[in-house]
Formats: structure tokens, C-alpha cells, sequence
């Protein structure tokens, strides 16, 4: 991705999040400079990796295949085992009309996709199979604001704003907007974008990205380039 759509992206995110009276917090308008000068206290941001995420999943058309991620908070995989600290995040997400975010699990992390106001909230679901292939056979069983769900293998869930499922391990979700751009929530345990995703076809998570102009604001996985503190 380029740079230059990179800022765009997150120019129109911010205005989004703010017209539906959701608000960031302050290190997510920090620069390249704020970032340099930074020290040692900001290292749970860092190595928890909260902030602006952007990603096309390696698709080259953040359009069509593409999501916009902000996470608010985010515990360590320690704190999971341990008890102690933060075993939980928090993301909030923009899915656009028919933005599609690939079919994929993950092996550790259960999560609450959460519809937080604009269209409907669509989101296919399957079972993964011993071999981590699509279940066709089995129903997938999910909890639905609190209330059991059974949808057929393959079957569309739509959440309506307000509306939020829980999705388990091994649980195949892809999901996208009708109607309209969709805020979206995601409530769950420790969240590790490195190693926890499993896609059914082979995507990247973070994108390479071409710099034609200065970054607006780091991504979560940029701030090594400007805080000099601590190994990576
Ligand atoms: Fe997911």
C-alpha cells in the first residue's frame, strides 16, 4: 500500500470514529517526532502493539479486501498464563459495504465482533475441521448476545448495530458491511496479530507499504522506526 492512501485511510477513519462518538486515546495522534522523543513509559504500547492498523491483507485493493483496525488495548500472552495484569483487548474496526475480511481463525483467541452503529454487520461462519479446512457438514453453534445461534456450515450471521456474537477458537469467520460503512467493536482475550491468525488462503497481515509522503501517524508496527528504547 502507499503511504499517501495509508493517511487517507486514516484521516477518514478518525472522522468516522469521532462522528459516532466513539474517541481514541491520545497516543493515537502522536507523530513520527512525538514518537522520537518518547521514552521508556510508553513501552507497553509498543510491545503490546496498540494503535492504527491498516492492512489489505496482501491483496492490493484495501476496497474490496481490506480492513481498518484501531487497537485500544491489548494484554500479553504472560498475562493470559499468569492471571496477572491484562489477559483481555479491546479493538474498534471499519468495515465498509461489501469489505470483505477473509475467511480465517484463530487457535487461541476467543472474541465478541460487535456491531457499534451504521449498516448490518454480515459475517459467514464455518467450523474448522481437524485439518483446519472448512467444516461443510457440521452447524456452528454461537452465542449471540447471550442467546444460542445454530447456522448451518457456511451460513451468514447479520448483526444489526447493538448486536454482537462470540466467536471461539477454530471457529471460520469472514464478515463484511450491507448498507453501510459499520463501526465495529471487537471485545477479547490477549490478542497476538503476529502468530494468532489462520487464514484459509495465505494472506499477509501487515502490508508493505510504498512511501510517497511522510506517515500521518506510525502504525502498530512502525514504532520501532522512531522510539529508541528498549531491544526489539
Ligand atoms: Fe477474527
Amino acid at each position: 500500500m502507499k503511504r499517501s492512501e495509508i493517511n487517507n485511510i486514516l484521516r477518514s477513519a478518525d472522522a468516522f470514529i469521532r462522528s459516532r462518538g466513539f474517541h481514541l486515546p491520545p497516543f493515537a495522534y502522536w507523530s513520527p517526532d512525538d514518537w522520537a522523543g518518547k521514552g521508556p513509559e510508553v513501552r507497553e504500547i509498543v510491545e503490546h502493539m496498540l494503535g492504527w492498523d491498516i492492512t489489505d491483507f496482501g491483496k492490493g485493493d484495501f476496497t474490496q479486501t481490506g480492513l481498518f483496525l484501531f487497537t485500544v488495548r491489548n494484554g500479553s500472552p504472560k498475562a493470559l498464563r499468569t492471571g496477572k495484569g491484562k489477559p483481555y483487548a479491546e479493538k474498534i474496526m471499519i468495515v465498509d459495504e461489501n469489505q470483505l475480511t477473509p475467511m480465517h481463525f484463530h487457535w487461541s483467541k476467543t472474541e465478541d465482533i460487535i456491531n457499534r452503529g451504521g449498516g448490518r454487520l454480515a459475517i459467514q461462519v464455518y467450523n474448522a475441521t481437524p485439518t483446519e479446512d472448512l467444516d461443510h457438514d457440521n452447524p456452528v453453534t454461537l452465542s449471540v448476545d447471550g442467546v444460542e445461534r445454530v447456522l448451518p456450515a457456511g451460513g451468514t450471521l447479520y448483526l444489526h448495530p447493538g448486536e454482537s456474537v462470540t466467536l471461539s477458537p477454530y471457529n471460520y469467520h469472514s464478515f463484511w458491511a450491507v448498507g453501510e460503512r459499520t463501526l465495529v467493536g471487537e471485545v477479547s482475550v490477549v490478542n497476538d496479530d503476529t502468530r494468532d491468525n489462520r487464514f484459509l488462503e495465505p494472506l499477509g497481515r501487515f502490508p508493505a507499504i510504498e512511501e510517497d509522503e511522510e506517515p500521518l501517524y506510525p502504525l502498530c508496527n512502525e514504532y520501532r522506526k522512531y522510539w529508541q528504547h528498549g531491544a526489539p
